[in-house]
């Protein structure tokens, strides 16, 4: 029986990166596996030297489907494949149907922008109204967002983990809240899913969007919708195709009925047209693991980690965003003094100099919001932060002595 130390140790060794780099941005794209190289050249190689094979990759779409449905704890049925994140949020902006003076409630100061155009959007088109509420010190306000809804609000959104500074919402207690009131509550679950523990029962959201190249270690180009088969089924899809029509069980893909139709239940009525079979074989490799490492495992893992390097920065004087000890830390560490339209570089000059410094020495993260953010996944271990905290001590050293 191996440690868990030895587990990821033997894990880590299907990543070719992390040889030579030190790669801590998981909030942009996670390093990918040797697995998921196999599996996108098995499906390259079908087309290649067999001229592709459909009923196999409808297998492996139903496949991927389930695991990840699996592990989010959704039903097959809720889960509808999508380009990305913004994908998934304006299939639900599109869908619902907005009245004039209804309203929308969310935090654009922490959203990312692809959760706030598309309810700019529906304003304009449908004159509705956006309620805003600020963020505060970092983190969505969601008392703040209870207490704006009225009852006129039609939907209330946020992101289960921000972008930047990277803190968690407290979002069973908001999707409580909107359930009881009867509000459509949307997530986007970029950020969490498959580096932390994702329920969407325990959240109580309605529908959840996600993209594959972040936590889920998959290529750019996919993405789920998640979408609560209760609060589907009552949604007219903005777009429809042969896919959202259901024609019952084993009908050709080119099948086509009556002029009458039932929609496919759940959220497939909002799949269009054929998927990213190539980027649905990249995912598989990575859902397996998480599913057999168990979310609860990998959140423990990726938020230690966090936490070791969080601290370690503020032993070293530098600037960590929230309390050290805030229940809400995620696997993402941010450094420095926020400044929410700066995400070319950092907001001091110093700060500019350690991110400089750090990709120099081979180790990979991104600015936004102005602040250092270091995205963790399971891929990474002790030596990782180590490395990183050491380097930044020489990086201090170099400044004084300079
Ligand atoms: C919270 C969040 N939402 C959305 C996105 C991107 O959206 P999309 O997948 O539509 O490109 C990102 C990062 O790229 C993000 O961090």
């Amino acid at each position: 029986m191996m440690n868990d130390e030895a587990v990821f140790e033997k894990i880590r060794s299907d990543y070719p990166a992390t040889k030579k780099l030190t790669y801590f941005d998981a909030g942009a794209r996670s390093l990918v596996s040797v697995q998921t190289r196999a599996a996108l050249d098995k499906l390259v190689d079908s087309q290649l030297y067999e001229g592709g094979d459909k009923p196999e990759m409808f297998r492996l779409i139903e496949r991927v489907r389930e695991k990840f449905a699996r592990l989010i704890n959704a039903r097959s049925e809720e889960i509808a494949f999508m380009k990305n994140v913004s994908d998934g949020l304006n299939t639900i902006a599109g869908s619902i149907p907005f009245k004039p003076n209804d309203n929308v409630v969310l935090t654009s100061d922490l959203e990312h922008p692809n959760n706030v155009y598309p309810w700019y959007n529906v304003r304009d088109k449908s004159q509705v109204k956006i309620i805003d509420v600020p963020s505060v010190n970092g983190q969505i306000d969601v008392e703040g967002m209870i207490n704006a809804i009225t009852p006129s609000t039609k939907l209330v959104t946020c992101s289960t983990v921000t972008y930047s500074p990277g803190m968690r919402t407290n979002v069973p207690k908001l999707g409580k809240a909107c359930r009881d009131r009867g509000v459509f509550f949307l997530v986007d679950g970029v950020q969490s899913c498959g580096v932390l523990r994702t329920d969407v029962e325990e959240l109580m959201v309605d529908a959840m969007a996600v993209s594959t190249q972040k936590g889920l270690q998959g290529l750019y180009g996919m993405g789920f919708l998640y979408c609560r088969m209760e609060a589907a089924n009552v949604l007219r899809p903005e777009r429809l195709a042969r896919f959202g029509v259901n024609l019952g069980d084993d009908t050709h893909e080119a099948a086509a009925g009556d002029q009458e139709f039932d929609l496919m239940p759940g959220a497939r009525r909002f799949e269009v047209g054929n998927y990213n079979f190539p980027a649905a074989a990249a995912a598989e490799p990575a859902l397996d693991r998480m599913l057999e490492l168990g979310s609860a495992v990998i959140e423990e893992r990726n938020c230690r980690l966090a936490r070791r390097l969080a601290s370690g920065m503020h032993q070293l004087g530098l600037e960590v965003c929230g309390d050290l000890d805030d229940p809400l830390r995620t696997h993402i560490v941010t450094v420095g003094e926020m400044d929410l339209e700066n995400h070319e570089s950092a907001g001091s000059g110093e700060l500019q100099s350690l991110f400089d410094y750090l990709w120099a020495n081979d180790v990979r993260l991104s600015i936004r919001r102005g602040v250092l953010r270091f995205g963790i996944h399971f891929y990474n271990n002790d030596q990782d932060v180590d490395r990183v905290l050491d380097l930044t001590k020489r990086w201090q050293e170099q400044a004084v002595a300079a």
